[in-house]
């Protein structure tokens, strides 16, 4: 199965490092001109970008402010035109007890990874529609669906993205293909931080396949979803995750 992407112009959040970076990466090998989005990461996101080659360009903006949001697409669409495929990748952890959580913690971990998607996707759809074209790919994650305790925000916030994902891929079909991909754990920075706060990799690891995933595993999705070969999925969540949850 040969995956063709080329005049496709594609924008990754958060694709500084992990499973982001994995993304862009897989994009432009398949032939799509990336925006990589970063925060505060300029050296990072630029080795993403001199390995995307192309056009790829890389874009400071934190996705969780609706005018930071504003300024990073303006941007993207003063270079490349347009948006055709937008992966809302960014995302953050925190691991505390429900009754230690602050006001603050709540909107930090809802506003970068749920909030981000609806002020992504208000900037991203009006061209894609005017094309009668489009793809976004939300990244979710498996507990979404399982909740975890001590991760009430995290996991609120990617069952949000699942229903965000369905609610949207109903709204704009058939012109724009709305999907998800809920990752199972997955070795990148995120994990590290996560297991260096709970000291408990056994957890990550009890899966099917006994091992965390690897970025290029889970991106191997999402360059699929944004093809012609994904022509007939709307609102599905793929799920790569070594077994963990078979739904
Ligand atoms: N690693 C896992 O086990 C796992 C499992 C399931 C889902 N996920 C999800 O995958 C996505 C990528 O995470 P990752 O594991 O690659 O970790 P990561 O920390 O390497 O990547 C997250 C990226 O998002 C960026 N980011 C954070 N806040 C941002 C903001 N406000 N604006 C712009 N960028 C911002 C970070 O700088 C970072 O580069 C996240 O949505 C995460 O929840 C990860």
């Amino acid at each position: 199965m040969k995956i063709d992407l080329s005049g496709q112009r594609a924008l990754v959040t958060g694709a500084a490092t992990g499973i982001g970076r994995a993304i862009a990466l897989g994009l432009a090998e398949a032939g799509a001109t990336v925006v990589v989005n970063h925060l505060r990461q300029a050296g990072a996101a630029a080795e993403v970008v001199a390995a995307c080659g192309g056009d790829a360009l890389a874009i400071d903006a934190d996705v969780s402010a609706r005018e930071s949001v504003t300024g990073l697409f303006a941007q993207a669409f003063a270079a490349l035109g347009g948006i055709d495929i937008l992966v809302n990748n960014a995302g953050i952890m925190q691991v505390k007890p429900f009754l230690e959580l602050t006001e603050d913690d709540w909107d930090r971990v809802l506003n970068t990874n749920l909030k981000s998607m609806f002020l992504c996707c208000q900037a991203a759809l009006p061209g894609m529609l005017a094309r009668g074209q489009g793809v976004v790919i939300n990244i979710a994650s498996e507990l979404g669906y399982l909740g975890r305790e001590h991760y009430v925000p995290y996991t609120a916030s990617k069952g949000g993205v699942i229903t965000l994902t369905r609610s949207l891929a109903r709204e704009f079909a058939p012109t724009v293909r709305v999907n998800a991909i809920a990752p199972g754990p997955t070795a990148t920075p995120m994990i590290e931080a996560e297991v260096a706060i709970t000291g408990n990799l056994e957890v990550e690891t009890a899966s099917p396949a006994g091992r965390l995933g690897q970025p290029a595993e889970i991106a191997s999705s999402a360059v699929f979803l944004a093809s012609a070969h994904a022509s007939f999925y709307y609102g599905e969540i793929l799920s790569p995750n070594g077994g963990t949850l078979m739904r």
